[in-house]
C-alpha cells in the first residue's frame, strides 16, 4: 500500500497549526475525528510537542493513517483508533480537545449531529473543540469557489454539502459549547473554536 497523500492537507496544515498553537496551548490530549490520510496528525504532533495527538477514522482509512504515524519518531502521536461518529459508543479515549478538518460537509446532517453529541459527551468542562472547513453565513456562500464546491458535493451525495455556520453553532450550543473564536483561514475556509461550558 502506498502512503495516502492530500495536497489540500499540505496547503492548509501550517495555517491550521498557527491557530491551534494558541487554541490548544493548555490542552494535553487531542482526539482528531476523520483523520483521513494522517498528514494533519503527524504535522500537529510534531509541532505541538506539549500534547498527545490521537488520530481516528472509519476502519477503511486506518491502514493509511498508520503508514504516516509509523514514520513519526516522536512519542506524542498515538496509533489511530477506529471511530465512526455515528456509532453508539465512541472508543474510550482520554481527551481535553477534539479537532476535525473537512468532515462536516462530506456526509449527512445526521453525522454532524452525531459528531457534536459525541464530542459533547467526551469532553470535560473547559475542553476545546476546533473545526476547520468551509461554512456559509446567513444562508450565503462566502465565495464562488465554495458555491461550486457545494454543487459538486451535493451532486455526488445529496445529503452532503457546506453547512450553515448558524446551524452548526446551534448544535454546538446544545452540546454545551460556547463559541470563542471564528478564524478566517486561507481559501475561504474557517476555523471555529469552542470551549465546553458545562
Ligand atoms: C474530506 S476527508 C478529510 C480528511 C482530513 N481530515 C483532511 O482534512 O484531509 C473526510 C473525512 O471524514 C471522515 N468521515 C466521514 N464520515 C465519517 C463518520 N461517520 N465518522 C467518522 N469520520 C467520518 C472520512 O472517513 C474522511 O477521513
Amino acid at each position: 500500500m502506498t502512503k495516502p497523500f492530500s495536497q489540500a492537507c499540505e496547503n492548509n496544515k501550517a495555517p491550521i497549526l498557527e491557530v491551534l498553537k494558541d487554541a490548544f496551548s493548555e490542552v494535553s490530549q487531542v482526539l482528531e475525528v476523520g483523520s483521513g490520510t494522517g498528514q494533519h496528525a503527524v504535522y500537529m504532533a510534531e509541532h505541538l510537542p506539549h500534547l498527545r495527538w490521537q488520530p481516528s477514522d472509519q476502519a477503511i482509512y486506518l491502514p493509511g493513517v498508520k503508514l504516516w504515524c509509523n514514520e513519526y519518531a516522536g512519542g506524542n502521536l498515538l496509533q489511530p483508533v477506529e471511530l465512526d461518529v455515528t456509532q453508539a459508543q465512541w472508543p474510550v479515549v482520554q481527551a481535553d480537545a477534539v479537532f476535525t478538518a473537512n468532515t462536516l460537509h462530506i456526509t449527512s446532517w445526521a453525522m454532524v449531529e452525531a459528531f457534536f453529541k459525541g464530542a459533547g459527551a467526551l469532553l470535560p468542562e473547559a475542553g476545546k473543540l476546533c473545526i476547520y472547513g468551509p461554512f456559509n453565513y446567513r444562508g450565503a456562500y462566502t465565495s464562488e469557489s465554495n458555491q461550486a464546491f457545494d454543487h459538486f458535493l451535493r451532486e455526488r451525495d445529496p445529503l452532503s454539502g457546506i453547512r450553515d455556520f448558524e446551524a452548526i453553532e446551534q448544535l454546538a450550543k446544545s452540546a454545551g459549547f460556547v463559541l470563542e473564536k471564528d478564524h478566517s483561514m486561507p481559501a475561504n475556509n474557517r476555523l471555529l473554536e469552542w470551549r465546553k461550558s458545562g
